[in-house]
């Protein structure tokens, strides 16, 4: 089988990458995006063709490479909640416009299509667990630019379902909750503000600065370690009796509850254990910062992010197996051993 992978080279492309290089002799891959610092230890495999291509600027090259493969996942896109706010134009043009762009090539060129919806689509739904067939949608006001990833996302779905229903589109949506890994941010230059949760909070340590807590940190999001997440992933693409054709499933991990402020304390307590970490740890502090200080005015959040993984235990048979402590020191790891 021959995978395309575009935004091969950001988080998740590069750990799926890694995985099918690793355990899937059968299945090839060619890889597109416009940086390859992530995916460097898999550039001279021979099963792993990597293109630079802009999904904006490189139309060409994108649908040449569609026409020729199997199966599509179409990975580029921004997910950073500081560039939801200071940027939503850009996230517009680059996760809507440039993925309905790749949609309609998937909808013209008859391929597979396996689409990274998100847990934001739930946006501030009040359920107990987000469930993919029951819940609500919900976004704020037009003035909190944060749902504009949200709404974006939401429409792409909306118009990948269509696809299925009007012109057979075979497709699959999945839903990643708070992934969690090496790989996710660069907490060596990340900036105050600029990198998701964990990374911030690693970066934070690293250069000896205090954490802030949004708001109080009571937000409870379920920290979902990469390997669980990617290994839902090949389930979809293996596709056993059609069991991913048509569906949309959460993919998280719902015993890993922390709130903000937990997550915290866990990971200055974790960070004690490395050398390089033990004696700034012991001197940061946890600070509390309003959303509007931190964001600014536009910032909306969900209070509490739960998935119900019950579709994707049944009809994939999977389910995520890596605990809070052992995801925070297997990421740790990475960044400071
Ligand atoms: C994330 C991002 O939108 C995407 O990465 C993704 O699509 C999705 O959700 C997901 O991975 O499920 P969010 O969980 O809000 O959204 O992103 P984080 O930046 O990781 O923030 C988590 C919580 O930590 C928020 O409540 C935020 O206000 C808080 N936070 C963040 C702090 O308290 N302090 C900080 O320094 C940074």
């Amino acid at each position: 089988m021959n995978i395309l992978i575009i935004g091969a080279g950001g988080f998740i492309g590069s750990h799926l990458s890694e995985e099918i290089i690793r355990n899937h002799d059968d299945w090839n891959i060619v890889a597109l995006d416009i940086a390859s610092s992530k995916i460097e230890h898999l550039l001279n495999h021979k099963r792993f063709n990597f293109i630079k291509a802009d999904i904006l600027k490189d139309l060409d090259v994108v649908e040449e490479q569609l026409k020729s493969c199997d199966l599509v996942f179409p990975l580029a896109a921004i997910a950073n909640p500081s560039m939801y706010v200071q940027d939503p134009l850009k996230i517009f043009e680059v996760d809507f416009e440039g993925n309905l762009q790749i949609i309609k090539w998937a909808v013209k060129h008859n391929k597979r299509i396996i689409f990274p919806s998100t847990s934001e689509v739930y946006g501030m739904c009040e359920d107990e667990e987000f469930d993919e067939e029951t819940s609500n949608l919900i976004a704020g006001p037009i003035g909190k630019q944060r749902w504009i990833y949200s709404c974006s996302k939401q429409m792409l779905d909306r118009v990948i379902y269509a696809h299925g229903l009007k012109n057979g589109l075979r497709y699959t949506l999945f839903r990643p909750f708070n992934w969690i890994g090496p790989r996710l941010d660069d907490i060596f230059k990340a900036e105050s503000g600029s990198s998701r949760v964990v990374s911030q909070f690693l970066s934070n340590i690293l250069h000896g600065k205090d954490i802030n807590l949004v708001d109080g940190g009571s937000q409870l999001r379920c920290f979902t370690y990469i390997s669980d997440g990617v290994a839902a992933l090949i389930k979809i693409i293996e596709n056993k009796n059609n069991c991913a054709d048509g569906q949309i499933f959460n993919v998280g991990n719902p015993h890993n509850e922390l709130t903000i402020r937990e997550l915290a304390e866990k990971i200055i307590r974790f960070a004690g254990k490395y050398d390089k970490l033990m004696e700034v740890a012991k001197k940061i502090k946890i600070t509390s910062m309003s959303s509007a200080d931190y964001y600014g005015k536009t910032y909306q959040d969900v209070i509490k992010r739960v998935p119900s993984i019950k579709k994707a235990e049944t009809a994939l048979n999977w389910k995520p197996i890596v605990g809070v402590n052992e995801l925070l020191t297997k990421t740790m790891d990475f960044y400071f051993r």
